[in-house]
């Protein structure tokens, strides 16, 4: 539907300053778009002309946004038409172009999110005033989507600033705060927002005044702006800052991701090539990378975790409970964890272990983290005393009856767990909603002996809990909807990504884990080497191997999980021997510095090869195809994946991609498991099971719904 111009951006003259005020009305944020660009070439065709106006203040009527970059939703658009994207660039290139040589000076006002294109149209101007507003951001994200800025930030940015600053933000698309912004010459001046567009039109008056040319943005760039030479002499290092940020991407990125290195060959290009050059270059890869499988993935990621983040799930009429206070109990780990992430995001908290030691022990995790956050600028330290003060500990229940929610990490148990929830239900307070963290024991279980099974459920935190973005919630069918939206209020308060799931053994991410985890297990004990496991699913895209996953989380802790699902699913579950073994001998991963790497030596990387000695072939190990180490693990997850939709645990193939991609660190290029599974075809990938199957077990036969899409020649999407 094509919007009324005036309801993308107005513009008002008041004494010779024109105000150009963006506002995408019906959204709640500011993005570019086609219409938009026309919007600006219009407004910029009659500021032109009007005798009076002297300057340009560029501003968001938004109460607390700038831009936040081009709709990305247009440019999904472009997915199969490469001509008409390089129209749309060169159109906006033009239009950066014409902000920055026009005859008047353009002054950029901006409070909120400056994001993306939001920022670049910034760049392109001949001066930006931000406001002091927490949430005044700057930023180039495009990196996240699989793509690099394609509004001309790849060649102003890194004039403007630092190269090497410059590198960062847009190889890591990190946000910065307008302080930082400002220290780094990226904005000329921060002032309170309410003086925003006042000091905006003088900056604009005194830039007019003067030979508007003459500015600090022409001595910064101006002059070098056009000239490879005088670029490079600002910049002597930049062979050096180029190889370093060349080797750093491609650690980081295992070459999976193909965008960062563009990003650093198109600004290279730029200083080498001088400006217009920089200019082509950067049209050309914005280009090819939205054609790219790799933003198509990371794009419908970002829409998938925007639907899952606004589901409703429970009808629009069950109101969540207000909740202020919440209850922690277990202060390991995670109790720790999460009481720190409640802290953070505004709830005051009551946090109990049993004796002193265990409380003491998360209290300081807490202060720690809410101390790390003030040394890196992230809070002041009087915030980070706030927060912290937010936190009460105690080893016993008092202050727990006036909690509104109470979080159960206390040992994964089902006798202690079950004690616990008697123990709060005893306290007397009828609306109190109990939530256990536990990561495999089904909540009906923890819930049989409940008075109040209705105000049960599970919130699967996962660890670091400040960290990790995902948070599982756990029904069951005697939840009510009210403890539900309440679950869900709360996790998304404390910024988590939730996906609602149905209760069972291992709900959806301990099982799917587990099994992707058992299949490495066969392999170690077929003859496989650590390295060589741990190495292919590195190689496939997720941040570390299963193995070195396990000593994470600790042999036990796994050993105890495989247990229950073993059990729970004994018609098709096949444990090694491998890994039990392991337990029983001692190991517990890195918290003993005894698992499958060496803890106690230098590297930790390097594994231990004792583990053999247990194992059967001993030392003498094969070396294991790579790919079929691959294929084996990534089908073992999503045949798992594939049985949990199949008995309705994940409501649909996105909220498992989306848990599996933010709680299991499955690579997000592929785009999610269901997706990945869609894009190789079901065919294929049910021939490829029935023959593993075969040759390895039976536990990787296709689960039913799999062979029935196959077979039907349908898709999960
Ligand atoms: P942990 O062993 O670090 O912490 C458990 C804490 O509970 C200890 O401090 C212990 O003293 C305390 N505790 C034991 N009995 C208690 C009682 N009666 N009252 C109060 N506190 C008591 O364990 P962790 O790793 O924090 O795990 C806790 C729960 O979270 C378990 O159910 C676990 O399965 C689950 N979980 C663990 C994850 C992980 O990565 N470690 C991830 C997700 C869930």
């Amino acid at each position: 539907m094509a919007r009324s111009r005036e309801k993308l951006a107005s513009v008002r003259i008041d004494d010779s300053i024109a105000f150009v005020g963006i506002d995408v009305v019906g959204k709640s944020v500011n993005t570019l778009s086609t219409p938009m660009v026309e919007r600006f070439e219009e407004i910029l065709e009659t500021v032109i002309v009007d005798e009076t106006v002297k300057g340009v203040v560029i501003h968001s009527e938004k109460p607390d946004n700038f831009v936040v970059g081009f709709d990305i939703e247009e440019l999904q658009g472009y997915y199969e038409d490469p001509d008409a994207l390089r129209e749309l660039v060169a159109r906006g290139h033009a239009l950066m172009e014409k902000f920055t040589s026009l005859d008047l000076p353009v002054v950029a006002a901006i409070h909120g999110q400056c994001l993306g294109g939001g920022l670049e149209l910034a760049l392109a101007c001949d001066s930006r005033i931000a406001s002091n507003a927490d949430k005044t951001k700057f930023g180039v994200p495009e990196i996240m989507l699989g793509l690099i800025p394609g509004g001309g930030g790849t060649q102003r940015l890194p004039r403007l600033i630092d190269l090497s600053a410059a590198l960062d933000l847009i190889l890591t698309g990190r946000q910065i705060d307008a302080g930082r912004a400002n220290r780094l010459g990226l904005v000329d001046d921060v002032v309170h927002p309410g003086i925003l567009l006042e000091v905006a039109a003088e900056t604009a008056r005194e830039l007019g005044g003067n030979d508007h040319r003459s500015t600090s943005y022409s001595q910064n760039i101006g002059e070098v702006f056009q000239d490879p030479v005088k670029l490079a002499a600002r910049t002597p290092a930049r062979g050096m800052v180029f190889n370093r940020a060349r080797q750093e991407t491609i650690k980081k990125s295992g070459g999976h991701y193909p965008a960062p290195l563009r990003a650093i060959d198109v600004i290279e290009t730029g200083f080498s090539e001088g400006f217009d050059a920089g200019m082509r270059a950067e049209a050309e890869a914005f280009v090819e990378l939205v054609q790219s499988d790799v933003a198509r993935n990371l794009m419908n990621i970002f829409f998938m975790r925007q639907e899952v983040n606004s589901d409703s799930v429970v009808d629009g009429r069950t109101r969540p409970f207000n909740v202020k206070k919440v209850g922690v109990l277990g202060a390991g780990l995670m109790g720790a964890g999460i009481a720190q992430v409640a802290a953070f995001n505004g709830y005051n908290v009551r946090l109990k272990d049993r004796d002193t030691d265990g409380l003491g022990w998360g209290l300081n995790y807490i202060k720690d983290l809410f101390d790390k956050l003030a040394r890196r600028k992230k809070l002041t330290e009087a915030q980070a005393d706030v927060y912290f003060g937010r936190v009460s500990g105690t080893t016993g229940y008092e202050g727990f009856k006036s909690s509104d929610l109470v979080v159960e990490a206390v040992f994964e148990s089902l006798e202690l767990k079950r004690q616990i929830l008697s123990d709060i239900e005893a306290l007397g307070n009828e609306d109190l909603i109990f939530a256990s963290n536990t990561s495999t024991i089904p909540i009906s279980d923890i819930a049989k002996k409940a008075k109040r099974p209705e105000n049960v459920l599970g919130m699967h935190f996962f660890s670091p809990v400040y960290k990790m973005p995902l948070l599982e919630i756990i029904r069951t069918k005697e939840t009510s909807r009210k403890a539900l939206a309440t679950a869900l209020k709360v996790g998304r308060d404390m910024g988590k990504t939730c996906i609602v799931v149905d209760d069972g053994p291992g709900f959806f991410t301990s099982r799917v884990i587990g099994a992707y985890i058992n299949e490495a297990g066969w392999i170690l004990q077929e003859g496989g080497r650590i390295e060589d496991i741990d190495g292919a699913m590195r190689d496939f895209g997720f941040p570390v191997g299963p193995l070195k996953l396990v000593d994470e989380v600790g042999i036990d802790v796994g050993q105890k999980a495989a247990g229950v699902l073993q059990e729970s699913f004994s018609d098709r579950w096949d444990a090694p021997t491998a890994l039990a073994a392991l337990a029983e001998e001692g190991r517990k991963g890195r918290k003993n510095k005894r698992g499958f790497y060496d803890y106690a030596g230098s590297d930790s990387n390097q594994p231990d090869e004792s583990v053999y000695d247990v194992l059967p072939g001993g030392r003498d190990r094969r070396r294991v195809d790579r790919e079929l180490v691959q294929q084996r693990c990534w089908l073992a997850m999503l045949n798992e994946c594939a049985y949990a939709l199949e008995e309705g645990i994940i409501r649909s193939p996105r909220d498992g991609d989306i848990g599996v991609i933010f709680g299991l660190g499955f690579p997000p290029f592929r785009g999610g498991i269901f997706r990945h599974a869609d894009d190789i075809g079901l065919e294929n990938i049910v021939e490829h099971m029935t023959r593993l199957a075969e040759q390895f077990g039976q536990r990787l036969a296709p689960a039913d719904i799999l062979i029935e899409k196959a077979t039907e020649g349908s898709t999960f999407y």
